[in-house]
């Protein structure tokens, strides 16, 4: 097999991940609620974790970091928790996943959120179109950091600059882990990332960075393991927003999996995958019929995703033939990313999509290409 879908979940998993699931699966996992020994052990298993994404983010303060099960559920538990009001403006990247597009979709719908899309410029988001969009009613902005479509890279840091004290919600899905983020704690409001992808662990994690001054509502209520005598959930982080027992025996992988990025470090596994990327592109570029979208070579604009079609196929049925014929993990379709595709022109058919991993090859990436061009000529003739 050759997995290139390593935007959806990265594979494989580094074999410490899969070490740390199993023994946590060997141990009584209640972190935060027994005092015995095992217990006790468990709160130092996400505590582990705790400090390994807050070196990943160069957070000030990891009690601020909560976990969650996803990145879904982190955005969700930002968008809602802010407490926005009817006639709110919030603005957002033209090149959101659904997990963002969705619950601002059901905000705009229940309480009358105003929100504006800042169109792409050339497939990519541009810092001063954010400035330009401004109001006195702008309570938030809301950014894909990287598309999981186009490997696209949002300038995070350019608009966080530009648009001053407002919030800014990041989806790091795409890159945490993929590419140097340790300055990003210190600059960035709520930092919302998920667990499966370039932070090598586990699916069922993730987390929510909250900068201190930012308050929550939580999503959930209830059991805490904390103030016990009392029916108000505990207003202190990160219990506040940590509801029911945490997934230790995730995060015990989480903890792992972000401990081999860093060993590994982001800047090499960002060089490997840049090399990936150039490879393909060049490889590529000059097949018939082939239709690449996102930045293109070099210039530090895209992560390790790209998407393309193929004249004379359907994305579904070209992703079903790389895996029938050559044995390649692809995706294809809309990627739950249905504003994106109508930007690229390619709603609804969608794309093929191929993402790179840390732990792909060159080889791998030139018989991918190989593929291309013999379905490519399959169809011409
Ligand atoms: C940009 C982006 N945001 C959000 C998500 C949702 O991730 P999760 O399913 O882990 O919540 C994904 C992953 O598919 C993504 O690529």
């Amino acid at each position: 097999m050759i997995y290139f879908d390593n935007a959806a979940t990265s594979f494989p998993k580094p074999v410490a991940v899969i070490e740390a699931v199993v023994a946590a699966l060997k141990a009584p996992a209640s972190p935060g609620r027994s005092g015995h020994t095992p217990s006790l052990e468990a709160s130092r298993t996400v505590h582990r974790a705790r400090k390994a994404v807050t070196k990943i983010f160069g957070l000030s303060d990891n009690s601020r970091l909560v976990f969650t099960p996803n990145v879904s559920w982190a955005i969700n538990a930002a968008l809602s928790g802010l407490g926005l009001e009817r006639g709110d403006h919030v603005l957002s990247g033209a090149l959101e996943h659904n997990s963002t597009a969705r619950p601002l979709a059901r905000l705009v719908k229940e309480i009358g959120l105003d929100w504006e899309v800042v169109p792409p410029r050339d497939g990519a988001m541009v810092a001063s179109d954010f400035a330009a969009r401004l109001r006195p009613q702008t309570k938030l902005v809301v950014l894909n950091h990287a598309s999981n479509v186009s490997g696209a890279l949002a300038p995070a840091l350019e608009i966080k600059e530009v648009v001053g004290e407002i919030p800014l919600l990041l989806d790091a899905a795409q890159t945490a882990g993929a590419i140097p983020m340790t300055d990003y704690g210190s600059k960035i409001d709520l930092l919302a990332f998920t667990g499966h992808k370039g932070l090598q662990g586990p699916t069922g994690t993730g987390g929510l960075w909250v900068r201190p001054g930012l308050e929550l509502r939580p999503l959930a209520v209830g059991g805490s393991g904390s103030r016990s005598e009392s029916l108000e959930h505990p207003d202190f982080l990160p219990d506040a927003l940590e509801t029911g027992t945490a997934n230790t025996h995730g995060l015990a992988g989480l903890a792992a999996g972000v401990e081999w990025v860093l060993a590994t470090g982001v800047e090499a596994i960002r060089a490997r995958e840049e090399q990936l990327t150039t490879n393909f592109l060049e490889k590529v570029a000059g097949i018939d019929g082939i239709q690449l979208f996102g930045p293109g070579l070099g210039g530090g604009q895209r992560v390790s995703t790209v998407s393309f079609n193929l004249s004379g196929w359907s994305s579904s049925d070209l992703a079903a033939a790389l895996e029938k014929n050559y044995g390649i993990m692809a995706r294809a379709g809309l990627h739950c990313a249905p504003l994106t595709h109508q930007h690229l022109g390619t709603f609804p058919g969608g794309s093929v999509r191929f993402s790179f991993g840390p732990q792909n090859t060159v080889s791998e990436v030139i018989i991918a290409a190989d593929a291309l061009n013999e379905l490519a000529l399959a169809r011409r003739n």
